[in-house]
This record gives C-alpha cells, structure tokens and sequence, in this order.
C-alpha cells in the first residue's frame, strides 16, 4: 500500500516536472548539469573513501589433527591426573550437547600426555596455521607479498617474540617498510576489529595510490588448554578448535570481492556483568583459565541488543528504519496486549530482508540460539554459523571467514547480496561488518568446506541445548 502511493505520487511530480520542464530557458539547463556533475563527483570521491577485500583464505587442517569426540574423551579420561574424572565426565556432556562434530582440529600438543604447551608448541601451531591460510590467499589473488603495505595480526592469548606478524615478514619476505601491527587480547571480535583498523588505513592512503592490507585472525591453542578442575574454566577446553584466516583488504575496486559496508562495535564493559562475563583468572589451585560465567547467554543476549541498537540507524535502509518507526508509533497509539508477544514482532527490523546472508560468532550452541532469537532470523539465516561449528569448532574470530566460505561454498553468493557479520568477545565486545558481494567467485578447490560441502547441512541430533548454568 505504501508503495503504491508513492508510486502514485512520483508519478504525479514526473508529470508536473514535464510540464515544468517545456519552459525552461537554458540558464537552467546549465545549472542542472552543473547540479548533477557535482553530484557525480561528490559520488565518485565518496565511491574513492570505499575499501574492498580482495578475497581470504582459511587454515585447513590435515585429517591427521582431527579429534572425533571418541577420542578428546578418551585423552580427558587418560589425563585423570590432570584432569579428575568428574570433570572428563562433564566435558564428555558438554561436547555431546555442543554442536561440535567429529572432524574438528587441534594442535599436535594437545595429545601428548600431559599436553605441551611451551612457546614451542605454539610457535609450531602458529606457523602451521597462519602460513596455511596466508599461502591460500596468496594462491587465490594476483596480489604478491611485496605489494602488501600493512599486516596486521590478530591473536588474543599467545604473544611471542618476535610476534607472529614478524613470522609472516620472515616467511613471505615481505618489504622493509610495511607496517606491521599486532593485536592482542581482542578476542573473537579480532577479527572484525582488523577490518576496521585495515578500512582506516586505507581511507588515510593518498588519492591514486593503490595500498593493501594482509589481515591475519587467529587463536594459538597449545598455551590455552586449562589442566585443573574447575568446571566454569573447562567450557573453553570444548569449544575452542584451532583455525586461522587471512583477509587482503585494499582500497582499489578492480578485481575485488566485497566491498565494506558499515562497521559497527559497542562495548558494554560499563556494566559489571558484561565486564566479568568471560574472565581471565587463576582457580583455587593457581592455574590459569577462563571463567565463564553462568549468566553467559543472558548477558550477551542484552550486550547484543545495546550492539542493535547502534547497529540500526547506520547499516538499515532509511526504508526499513521508517518501517519499524511506524510500527513503533502504531504500537503506541494503539497499544497491543503484551501476552501475546507479537507485539514486538513488528517494531524489529527485519534483518534478513536487509542482509542475504549472516555470519555469527559460533560461541556456542546456546548462544546461536539467542542470537537468532534476538535478530529473528531464520534457520537458514543460521546455517552457517552452526555448521561452522560442527565442522571446524570454534576458532575465535577466524571462524566468521569459514561461514562466508561455506555460504560461498553452497554457492549461494550472489552479485549485491548483503552479508552480515556478527562478533562478540570479553567485555562485551560486539562488533558488526557489513559486506556487499561485487564479484561472486567459482567455489574454490582449496577452500575449506570443499572436501566436504555436499556432506552440509547435517542436522545435528534433536537434542536439548546446552544448559551450562544447570550442568555446572
Ligand atoms: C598444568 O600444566 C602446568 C604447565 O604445563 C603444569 O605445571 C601443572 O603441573 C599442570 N597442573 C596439573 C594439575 O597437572
Ligand atoms: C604485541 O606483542 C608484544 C609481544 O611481543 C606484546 O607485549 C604487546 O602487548 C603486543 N601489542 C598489542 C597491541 O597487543
Ligand atoms: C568464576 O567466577 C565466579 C563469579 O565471578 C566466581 O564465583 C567463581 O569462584 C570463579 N571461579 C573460579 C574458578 O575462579
């Protein structure tokens, strides 16, 4: 009906313009151009602050480091003395129920007993994944690791000397002068936080000069595992698997992928319970581990909404913003029974009339669950993020690349589709990246998914979610 009556009113003004338009002198005619020429510059240098990826690569791992759930529950059993056998019973729960499936990746370390975790093992882990994921995007763009102006690293727990990013100057020979930055303690949200640092960059580059940035997210492993007892600090034993990718991100359109939409992030650390949430800390016994809190799914539940809120006003078309305010304004004059719970319905944006595709941080079975709740998306909206999950794990910020890879995989991307991507992390960390596809790409033979895709969706049995607060 809206769209009908301005269809009607724009044809009204057309008509009166023609009308307008029979008299004019040539004065006007000038002035037009003029009008529209300067919007067309002012398009083109706005067009010239967009920053683009030029395509990523992810980490795959070899069948050799798979941990089928069989066997992470044998290595929990055998390692009682590390691990009691109360809680290699809980985490054999918690893995059933977690979404996980059976071809997921650790580092070697992990299955020596007791597990290494030396700054060997993790430069070893280091290497082995971040050159993976960096050759992957080499192989895929005609861009050469001399042509990279900038890396920046992503890894939250693991810092050694020289840092990773070091690592990639000396494999990749990269030149004596690129910028080199390395970011840590960010969490999932890392990588998300790396496109927003690369976009900024980019935009500072002089007009004509063509720069790109090397992204590289990912979670060292083999310093992370927790050998004591406590069950809230066993939760990320689970989850976590080992990934990385590699993004190259420039400001240059030719021979791009996507092109960066609106980035978004908000932290919510202000409140305490956000703040202590997730929260680096040594138990009882003095070992060091992450406390997850019980309150975990609530708290992010509301970190996302005051994440959606800012979200809103600047990665929703005006249209869609007039539609929820009307509704807003509906529901207020003529308010509904609350019961019902369809009254919210209405006022909620509808994100995935906006976005074709989503890619959320796999924290987690339950947590997917609130966050297609809160966004009201569709399973279909969520598939990727769930399989990410039972494939690959969670791999910390590097998974949101895996989820575009595996809708890219389904070959479901297709030219101006909008994707979505979804982080959160300590803190409340939510950060938010719009993409917009200007160039879909023939699946790729080296992708991770590509061995397996025709396997995907699996549907992962019917059973209840985690309920880590009753657990525990
Ligand atoms: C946990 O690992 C650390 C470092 O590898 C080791 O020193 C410690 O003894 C282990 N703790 C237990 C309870 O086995
Ligand atoms: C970079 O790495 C060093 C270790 O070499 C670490 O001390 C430092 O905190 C890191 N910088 C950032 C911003 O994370
Ligand atoms: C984890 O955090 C909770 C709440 O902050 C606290 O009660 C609990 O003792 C912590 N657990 C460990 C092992 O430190």
């Amino acid at each position: 009906m809206v769209a009908g009556a301005t269809m009607a009113v724009l044809q009204r003004a057309s008509t009166a313009s023609t009308d307008f338009f029979v008299g004019l002198l040539p004065v006007h005619v000038l002035m037009v151009v003029i009008l529209v020429s300067g919007m067309a510059m002012l398009w083109r240098v706005s067009r010239a602050r967009d920053v683009y990826l030029v395509d990523y690569g992810c980490f795959l791992g070899e069948p050799r480091y798979r941990i089928p759930s069989a066997m992470a529950l044998e290595h929990a059993r055998l390692m009682t003395d590390i691990i009691e056998e109360e809680s290699a019973d809980f985490m054999a729960r918690l893995h059933e129920r977690s979404g996980i499936g059976e071809e997921t990746s650790v580092p070697d370390s992990y299955r020596y007993m007791p597990p290494e975790r030396g700054v060997e093992a993790s430069r070893e882990e280091a290497e082995l994944v971040i050159s993976s994921a960096v050759d992957k995007v080499f192989a895929r763009t005609t861009v050469n690791p001399k042509d990279i102006d900038t890396l920046i690293v992503a890894c939250s727990f693991t810092t050694l000397t020289p840092v990773f990013a070091d690592v990639v100057v000396n494999k990749y020979r990269l030149r004596a002068d690129v910028q080199s930055v390395n970011l840590s303690g960010m969490g999932c949200s890392g990588a998300l936080i790396c496109v927003g640092l690369a976009q900024k960059l980019l935009q500072a580059a002089p007009p004509g000069k063509h720069k790109h940035v090397l992204i590289i997210a990912t979670e060292i492993l083999s310093s992370m595992l927790y050998n004591g007892t406590k069950r809230e600090m066993l939760v990320p034993n689970v989850l976590f698997r080992m990934g990385a990718a590699a993004m190259i991100m420039t400001n240059s359109p030719e021979r791009a992928r996507f092109r960066l939409g609106p980035i978004v992030r908000t932290l919510t650390a202000g409140r305490d319970s956000d703040y202590r949430c997730a929260f680096q800390e040594e138990d009882d016994k003095g070992i060091t581990g992450i406390n997850l809190s019980k309150e975990l799914p609530v708290v992010a539940a509301n970190a996302l909404k005051s994440h959606i809120v800012a979200f809103c006003p600047r990665a929703l078309p005006a249209l869609e913003l007039l539609r929820v305010a009307f509704s807003l304004v509906k529901q207020y004059v003529f308010p509904q029974p609350r019961a019902t719970g369809r009254a919210e319905k209405g006022a909620r944006p509808a994100f995935n009339k906006v976005f074709q595709h989503f890619c959320i941080h796999p924290g987690g079975r339950r947590v997917l669950h609130e966050m297609q709740r809160g966004l009201g998306l569709s399973d279909r909206d969520m598939e990727a993020s769930h399989m990410t999950l039972h494939r690959f794990g969670n791999m910390a910020s590097s998974s949101l690349l895996y989820e575009l890879a595996y809708i890219e995989a389904k070959g479901r991307m297709s030219k101006g589709d909008r994707v979505c991507m979804i982080s959160f992390s300590p803190g409340i960390d939510c950060s938010s990246v719009v993409w917009e596809c200007i160039n879909p790409a023939a699946a790729d033979p080296n992708g991770p998914w590509a061995a397996c895709i025709h396997r995907y969706p699996v549907h992962a049995q019917a059973q209840q979610l985690p309920q880590i607060a009753k657990m525990t």
